[in-house]
């Protein structure tokens, strides 16, 4: 009945595939394993467009050819009907029997999985995001990158792939001997009066903390310059690992995790503390990529400082712009870590793939890291490694999204903004659907961060995109908050059902609002392994919102708990609970809740 052991199900779009393919194979033999390209269609269920090309090729008239075709295909069980069309295209249709026992065998899966398939050939992908400064307010870019790359993460872990999760965060550089001299001058500058339980608070007070002690040593440092001398030797002890300051340097990480982790608790989202591993995580391995770099050829010194160059990286007047490895004064930058970084992935990780999830403004030194890496050796072809490129978050007025003031919007504010606007939005309605005090503030939490996210996941991440609250809660749109009402409608349904229970009848005809939903529940498979391959999760939003506004015609067209029939109830509900599931799974790879209530 099409659950086998492995509980993944063959798509009906898969099988109707395959029987084009083994038919046109069949018909034409050069054109064995040619893809018909077979599409959902209007017209029909599906539409093949494949003959045409194949045809031309073969010099045969096209209809002739996928005349043939249709007569070597049997139909029967899956396929209803197929007929030629137009120059040449095919259009199927599927029968309503094959359409309801494809869907049964997703809702029987055990595994939650819906009927989808693991990958082919899953590896190990080690991804780079949620990559915050230690000492420094996090802005909207960091919000991206952490949104992106937890969604990339959940849809990877779906389809088997092995995830390795790396926070590169901004912990290492010349500002901390600044920092740490200060610190240690007036020890109690870090001291909390929150207690350590109120996660939020103490988050808020450890950025605070950080942001007065840094305009102050700032202050200092700009203004004496006894202090300014102070703070360079401090700097060059931090380097050369001298405890004392590295304790120092250690609480300005510690306070910093206090706020990020608040930050991603607020967001919803799991950070864990091994997988920080920031720039000062590879310190003992700059050296010997200097070295491998240098002795190899790979990078040169020039001016004293240690450079890879590339023929097709210039500046402005035609000058080659290099990858500077190491400063002339011996400082290693941002490039040696990234380097280091590499090397630890590759070797030490066993990669085989490498993602960055970073602003798309830092694709030039990604592009010159990998190139170093690859000229190095140390990513060939078994790895590959990809900037997983996002754009800018603007303002309502285009410009980047910043205070009136010029300076970065802090994310907490933005974040329980985005909450008590959706919290409103969820009082309107809670006394008709009968929530407690509790249950508005809980789904205010997951309305409001759901909308955050999705805002940021439902367009292509390479794009900018304006970062506008009302637009972002609205119940109409392309918006979470539209999503998560589905879910809650058919879970009311679902209660209302009372003795009738969701059960798949095969052998009922289905109306064209049900087909419609069924063809869509069946693409579930194909998009979320799409999805995962190419990155792309504003192709899993189109999808859901597609879902969401399919269900939304169905409930226009076909009643449900006033169905024909008890048999035609029961298959309805099981349709609408399917979707359900298929909305609460597809979101949930996208890190947004669904409450039952809504
Ligand atoms: N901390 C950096 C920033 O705030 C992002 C780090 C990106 N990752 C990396 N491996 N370079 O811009």
């Amino acid at each position: 009945n099409g659950t086998s052991p492995m509980a993944s199900v063959t798509s009906l779009s898969d099988s109707v595939q395959q029987q084009l393919a083994s038919a046109l194979s069949a018909t034409l033999p050069e054109a064995a394993g040619a893809d018909p390209l077979l599409r959902r269609s209007d017209r029909a269920d599906y539409q093949a467009n494949g003959i045409l090309a194949l045809a031309k090729k073969a010099k045969a008239n096209p209809r002739e050819l996928a005349t043939q075709v249709v007569s070597q295909v049997a139909t029967g069980a899956v396929i209803q009907d197929i007929e030629v069309s137009g120059p040449g295209f095919l259009n199927i249709t599927v029968s309503d029997g094959a359409i309801t026992e494809n869907l049964a065998a997703r809702y029987a899966d055990e595994t939650g999985r819906l009927g989808v398939p693991f990958a082919a050939h899953p590896g190990t992908t080690v991804i780079d995001y949620a990559q915050p400064n230690v000492a420094k307010e996090m802005h909207v870019g960091h919000l991206r990158s952490a949104v992106i790359g937890d969604s990339v993460v959940q849809l990877l872990e779906f389809t088997g792939e092995t995830v390795v999760r790396r926070h590169h965060i901004g912990d290492w550089g010349t500002q901390f001997g600044m920092l740490i001299q200060y610190l240690d001058e007036h020890p109690h500058e870090l001291d909390h009066k929150t207690s350590a339980e109120d996660t939020a608070a103490s988050g808020e007070e450890a950025m605070s903390n950080l942001d007065r002690l840094y305009k102050t040593a700032r202050k200092l440092f700009d203004s004496d310059e006894e202090f300014k001398t102070r703070a360079r030797r401090r700097v060059v002890d931090l380097q050369a690992g001298d405890p004392h300051t590295l304790a120092v340097w250690q609480k300005f990480v510690d306070e910093s995790k206090i706020y990020f982790f608040s930050v991603f608790e607020k967001l919803d989202m799991e950070v864990r503390d091994p997988d920080i591993v920031g720039e000062s995580g590879y310190n003992d391995m700059l050296a010997e990529t200097c070295r491998l770099l240098e002795e190899s050829g790979v990078a040169v010194r020039s001016e004293g400082a240690l450079c890879v160059f590339f023929d097709d990286v210039k500046g402005p007047e035609g000058n080659p712009v290099p990858l500077i490895v190491q400063k002339s004064d011996g400082g290693y930058g941002y490039a040696a870590t990234d380097l280091s970084a590499i090397r630890d992935r590759v070797f030490n990780l066993k990669a085989s793939t490498l993602l960055y999830v970073v602003d798309a403004r830092q694709a030039l030194h990604f592009r010159m890291v990998f190139e170093t890496a690859r000229r190095a050796g140390w990513l060939n072809d078994g790895v590959t490694a990809v900037q997983l490129a996002f754009g800018t978050v603007l303002g309502k007025d285009g410009k980047p999204f910043k205070t009136r003031a010029g300076e970065t919007v802090k994310l907490q504010d933005l974040l329980d903004e985005a909450v008590d606007r959706a919290t409103a939005v969820v009082r309107d309605k809670a006394e008709k659907v009968g929530l407690s005090e509790q249950e508005i503030e809980e789904n205010g939490r997951y309305v409001g961060i759901g909308a955050v996210k999705y805002a940021d996941l439902s367009t292509s991440a390479v794009r900018d995109y304006k970062f506008d609250l009302d637009q972002m809660v609205s119940l109409n749109g392309d918006t979470s908050v539209y999503l998560q009402y589905a879910y809650a409608r058919i879970q009311s349904i679902l209660r209302k059902a009372g003795e009738a229970r969701p059960a798949a009848h095969p052998e009922l005809a289905l109306a064209p609002a049900e087909r419609a939903l069924g063809l869509h529940l069946d693409q579930f498979a194909e998009t979320v392994l799409e999805v995962a391959a190419s990155y792309e999760p504003h192709k899993l939003a189109a999808y859901l919102y597609q879902l969401a506004s399919h269900l939304t015609t169905f409930y226009d067209q076909c009643p449900v708990l006033k169905a024909e029939s008890p048999a035609q109830i029961e298959n309805r509900l099981f349709l609408v609970d399917l979707t359900a599931r298929t909305l609460h799974r597809g979101m949930s790879l996208l890190g947004i809740r669904t409450p039952d209530k809504l």
